[in-house]
């Protein structure tokens, strides 16, 4: 560049930009240096006046200077900009170092533990889950169960009525009933889980609700054979491998012949301890093969047919499972006793 006005502008121009540290000064320099009313703005009027042969320089000088200018102005521009930025970030910067609040998580009440684990046994055994409801008739609850009305095993099952035929129902089993009835003569592989009810005085060992499993199986050919090794199978996947069973012959009026099933106990490994008070076992069920009045009533010929069934107390697998010494915890959510069935990470 020769022109020593030019030159002199874009060495000012240049030097105020350098110094600019804030957005409002670049502006006011640029107006200054570039605007309309620019000392470039009035020396490009200058051009007109020139001889011929200078004005090309000129213009060609002045462009040059422009461009200069408008540069210098746009990398300070850019610099500012990302100044700010950084500065923004580390304003904003969080500590990752501090520790967080802490969330605390809920636990599942063991009974859902427990009940989820004994429906995947089953249903890995190939059976459906049914349901049933809890309040129920005197048909399904008793009758249909082989359980005439005067039958003394009524007494076992006093519970809460709200009229002479309807009331809360004291065992699953009025759902292997409706399930007879539903399936009409069909074969049938159903487990049921459900809340039942009893006119209990609450304690250590009994609560007015609780909750069963109920089984049954009809086919043709289906014998007590069925109802050990699915019984056996259920206990070893729910107490271990080495737990073995027993059945004892029982009493229960929808079947014929009854069993009571017994395990070998955790606690001595079957020699006998205070926990399965000197016997070595310790009982998780009632079961049997349908009695033939049973199937008779709800629709299957015995001559055709045959089935087993089961009933198993949940909170008892549960009390079993994790040693819990008193049925009413799983009902009264405290915390202290729901957060030692917390899931571990
Ligand atoms: N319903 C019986 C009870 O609550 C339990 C039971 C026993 C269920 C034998 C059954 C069974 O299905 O076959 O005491």
């Amino acid at each position: 560049m020769k022109n020593e006005k030019l030159k002199s502008i874009v060495s000012e121009a240049l030097e105020g930009i350098k110094k600019a540290l804030k957005l409002d000064e670049i502006n006011e320099l640029r107006n200054r240096f570039l605007g309309k009313k620019s000392e470039l703005s009035s020396l490009g009027g200058l051009i007109a006046t020139l001889p011929v042969e200078e004005k090309k320089t000129f213009g060609i000088e002045m462009n040059e200077a422009k461009q200069l200018i408008s540069q210098a102005f746009e990398e300070k521009l850019n610099a500012l900009k990302q100044k700010a930025l950084e500065e923004k970030l580390k304003k904003e910067t969080i500590d990752i170092s501090l520790p967080s609040r802490e969330v605390s998580l809920g636990a599942r009440n063991p009974f859902y533990i427990v009940q989820d684990e004994m429906k995947e046994i089953f249903i890995g055994m190939g059976f459906d889950v049914a349901d049933g409801p809890e309040i129920e008739t005197d048909l399904y609850n008793f009758e249909l169960l082989n359980i005439p009305k005067d039958h003394p095993a009524r007494d076992m099952q006093d519970t809460f009525y709200i009229d002479e035929n309807t009331l809360l129902r004291t065992h699953t089993s009025p759902v292997q009933a409706r399930t007879m009835e539903k399936m009409n003569g069909k074969p049938i592989r159903i487990i049921c889980p459900g809340k039942t009810y009893r006119r209990d005085d609450d304690d250590a060992t009994h609560s007015h609700q609780f909750a069963q499993i109920e089984g049954l199986v009809i086919d043709k050919d289906i014998n007590i054979g069925h109802l050990k090794a699915t019984l056996e199978l259920f206990a070893k996947k729910m107490f271990g491998e080495k737990r073995e069973i027993r059945l004892r012959s029982s009493y229960f009026p929808f079947t014929e012949p009854s069993v009571e099933v017994d395990i070998t106990c955790a606690n001595c490994g079957g020699k006998g301890c205070n926990m399965c008070k000197g016997t070595g076992y310790i009982e998780i069920l009632g079961g049997g093969m349908v009695h033939p009045n049973v199937l008779k009533m709800n629709g299957y010929d015995p001559e055709v047919y045959s089935g087993f069934a089961f009933g198993i107390g949940i909170e008892r697998v549960a009390i079993l499972r994790y040693g819990i010494d008193d049925i009413r915890k799983f009902y009264n959510n405290d915390v202290r006793f729901l957060h030692q069935f917390k899931k571990k990470d």
